[in-house]
């Protein structure tokens, strides 16, 4: 656990700058706008260890897959966000020394990042010879012209007098750290010194399917509020713009740099630079303060929907809302042909592709604060890519259509094989969204329709997975991984076993509601349709009577079976243990069988779920950042309220407090749901069903209170609680009917419902 930031409900600030934090400092201050993302890098430049990071939403790249030994079944290739041209660089001398952190004096470090919207400001003072220079630099991504970044700096001469060069680049010789063969993936197309452009392409190659992209930045100064134009450089790839202006004491001098960026996703490589003119004259048309209004306006209307006040708790106020910032500033589903990487734009690991953390983690977030299409878009770009699922079943020697575990396009792309090919119950959490969709918003168009199309592929896959052991006269799927993956190749891991039990069933149950068009399409046999009700009412899930639980697989239960609390000393174990002894021991990374009791939450009796979480919690080490939120959820419907607690905090302040200890390689984009979903499905305790939307709820104690605000069915419903009293508003929206506590609440528009806690 690492803190480097002050504790602040609306911003992320340090006054210490430490070299041996710099990774982490630039994972912490990575600002997006859900069309592009940079880490924090400082536009000057860094000589030191750090990683610059600057990442476009959909702009990948297929990198030839690299294994120690090659297994029949692997993907051709490992999908990647690239690392994009990197365009914030201003470097900056003064009376000829480069400005640079790593190297130069300075005193009075200041970096914050305003979560109000998404705004990263750092000053310092730079001590040269007979010189003393206050810089402040100012950045943001534009939520309303999305291409944009606009970067202001201002030096202010304390003591003596400067020459200051500015050097304004655009930079695109930049290659992923992460590359398998060290290749560069960008190819320059050309530099325009005049139109101030950079344009590159991709590498060729040669998978079927796999787009080139083109890119195309432009940038554009201003000084004191002017357009300027510098002198103008090109080398290979590269734009450079200098300025130069002598200071005299206490002068300022201000330097605004604007960039957009357009890409082969949107506009063809030939219009690319017309674009980039008309877009960049937009932006430069106002100033940096009115650009920052119309953007900050954006952010204020998403945060009037969606932020969650927690009074009494400022470190717990700031986890939740640098979480949901974080989310919104990667995805906020204006882009229907995206998803949400597990490190969004941060960082390199994970590839920034699509993993089975966006239907369990981002889906029953985003359903409640952003507009239903938003989940629903979701949902088809898994519609969108069946070719790539069925295609995936095919090459494992299967029926039907399986999920890939990592993707930009729906064909697998990760090449481990316990993983690739064993952890598949990725195939029924993906199909569980279309369930929660339509529970929650109680539009059942998707589920009769596109959504059927996936339920059966899924279901004819798993009808092929599992097979019959005579001996115990039941249905059972080996050979798995299950969600925790300090266990591989495992038979009968009850989740997966529930989760495939349950799609079918799922699958069976909406068949014949489905629309004629789409039940032609599926054309699903009655004799298939037999055998899959025969797999439902006999698929193996390993339980002890005993104990009262539910055995995560076949021989979990002859493990040397002992709490994470002997072991405390060792952890993290995967970064302390070689892998066999991790994959002996019966420490679990994450929740497996409580994932299944957290998702098919109405199934199982308070007892049951006691009885597992009780067995189960104490020998998980929560390695996987998607653990402890579930956790969470099930200690607070269990009345186990600090663990509760203790566990929104780790979900809340995981990458804040650097928990897990690699913040460095970006933040825990998919995971930040967690902490939202451990408030209001744990604390608040809302459920749905068809009908109903409820809630349970109760205050931690070092809490005052708490409030959020939910969007349903076309309401916005706003909840508060107290150690109290319990108040449920309708904001918007038509009369409805709520369960609070057991007790049934009818809601009307602009009214509020008081009730004891
Ligand atoms: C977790 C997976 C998850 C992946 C990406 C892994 O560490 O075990 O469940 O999908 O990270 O977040």
């Amino acid at each position: 656990m690492k803190r480097i930031f002050e504790v602040d409900p609306w911003k992320v600030t340090s006054h210490i700058f430490n070299p041996e934090d710099k990774r982490l400092q630039e994972s912490m201050t990575a600002i997006g706008n859900d069309y592009m993302g940079i880490r924090g890098n400082f536009e000057e430049g860094y000589s030191a260890d750090g990683l610059q990071g600057t990442y476009l939403a959909g702009v990948w790249f297929p990198d030839k897959t690299r294994v120690g030994w090659w297994k029949n079944g692997y993907p051709e290739y490992f999908g990647k966000s690239l690392n994009a041209p990197s365009f914030i660089n201003v470097e900056i001398t003064v009376n000829g020394e480069r400005v640079d952190l790593a190297k130069s004096k300075f005193s009075d470090f200041y970096l914050s990042l305003d979560m109000h919207q998404g705004l990263l400001t750092r000053s310092y003072v730079y001590e040269g010879k007979d010189v003393k220079v206050k810089f402040e630099f100012n950045r943001f991504l534009s939520n309303k012209i999305k291409e944009a970044a606009l970067i202001d700096i201002k030096a202010t001469v304390l003591e003596g007098s400067a020459k200051i060069k500015f050097n304004a680049k655009i930079d695109s010789n930049v290659v992923n750290e992460d590359s398998n063969y060290d290749e560069h993936f960008w190819q320059p197309l050309g530099e325009d010194g005049e139109g101030r452009t950079v344009q590159v392409i991709t590498k060729p190659n040669p998978y079927e399917g796999v787009p080139q992209f083109t890119v195309l930045l432009k940038q554009g100064l201003k000084a004191n509020g002017e357009k300027i134009e510098g002198k103008v450089t090109t080398t290979t790839g590269v734009l450079s713009e200098t300025v130069e202006v002598e200071l005299n004491e206490n002068d300022t001098y201000e330097l605004e740099k604007d960039v957009v960026v357009v890409t082969s996703r949107d506009v063809e490589p030939a219009e690319q630079a017309k674009k980039a003119t008309d877009l960049l004259d937009a932006v430069q048309s106002e100033s940096f303060v009115d650009n920052l209004a119309d953007h900050t306006a954006i952010w204020e209307k998403r945060w009037e929907q969606s932020d969650i006040v927690i009074a009494g708790d400022e470190a717990a106020q700031q986890g939740i809302r640098f979480n949901i910032l974080q989310l919104f500033m990667t995805y906020y589903g204006e882009d229907r042909r995206l998803n949400v990487g597990p490190k969004g734009f941060t960082g390199e690991k994970y590839g920034g592709a699509t993993y089975w953390d966006t239907e369990a983690y981002i889906v029953p977030m985003y359903l409640a604060v952003t507009k239903p299409e938003v989940t629903k878009a979701l949902l088809e770009y898994r519609h969108e890519q069946l070719p790539g699922a069925y295609h995936n079943a095919k090459q494992q020697g299967l029926k039907g259509a399986l999920f890939p575990m990592v993707t930009f396009n729906g064909i697998e792309c990760h090449n481990e094989w316990e993983i690739t090919f064993e952890e598949i119950h990725r195939n029924a959490d993906i199909p569980f969204a279309i369930y929660q969709y339509t529970n929650y918003t109680g539009d059942d168009s998707y589920v009769k329709d596109e959504g059927m199309d996936v339920l059966v592929g899924t279901a004819r896959f798993w009808a092929d997975r599992v097979h019959f052991s005579k001996r115990k006269g039941k249905y059972m799927i080996h050979g798995v991984t299950g969600p925790n993956e300090y266990e591989n190749n495992v038979n009968n891991n009850w989740f997966t076993n529930t989760m495939a039990r349950w799609l079918i069933g799922y699958t069976l149950e909406r068949l014949p509601k489905a629309t004629a068009e789409a039940q032609k399409r599926v054309a699903v046999t009655d004799e298939e349709k037999a055998k899959w009700q025969d797999i439902v009412d006999n698929m193996y899930l390993p339980e002890d009577k005993e104990l009262g639980i539910f055995v995560q697989h076949d021989t979990f239960l002859d493990k040397d079976l002992r709490p994470v609390s002997e072991i405390e000393d060792q952890r993290p174990i995967n970064q302390n243990w070689s892998w066999d002894k991790i994959l002996r021991s019966p420490f679990i990374k994450q929740a497996d069988v409580l994932q299944g009791i957290y998702f098919l939450n109405d199934h199982y009796t308070m007892e049951q779920k006691e009885k597992n979480f009780d067995f189960y919690e104490p020998m998980t080490v929560h390695e996987s950042s998607l653990s402890p939120c579930i956790h969470s959820i099930l200690a607070a419907e269990l009345g186990k309220k600090e663990k509760a607690v203790e566990l929104y905090e780790r979900t809340a302040r995981l990458d804040l407090d650097n928990y897990n200890n690699d913040t460095v390689d970006g933040l825990h984009i998919t995971s930040m749901s967690g902490s939202w979903l451990a408030i209001v499905q744990g604390f608040a305790g809302m459920r749905y069903d068809a009908d109903h939307l409820k809630f349970n709820p109760f205050v931690p104690d070092k809490w005052n209170h708490y409030s959020f605000k939910l969007n349903y069915r076309g309401r916005l419903i706003e909840v508060y609680a107290d150690h109290k009293e319990i108040k449920v508003s309708l904001l918007k929206g038509a009369d409805l009917e709520i369960i609070v506590k057991g007790d049934k609440v009818q809601l009307k528009e602009g009214e509020t419902q008081c009730l004891k806690a």
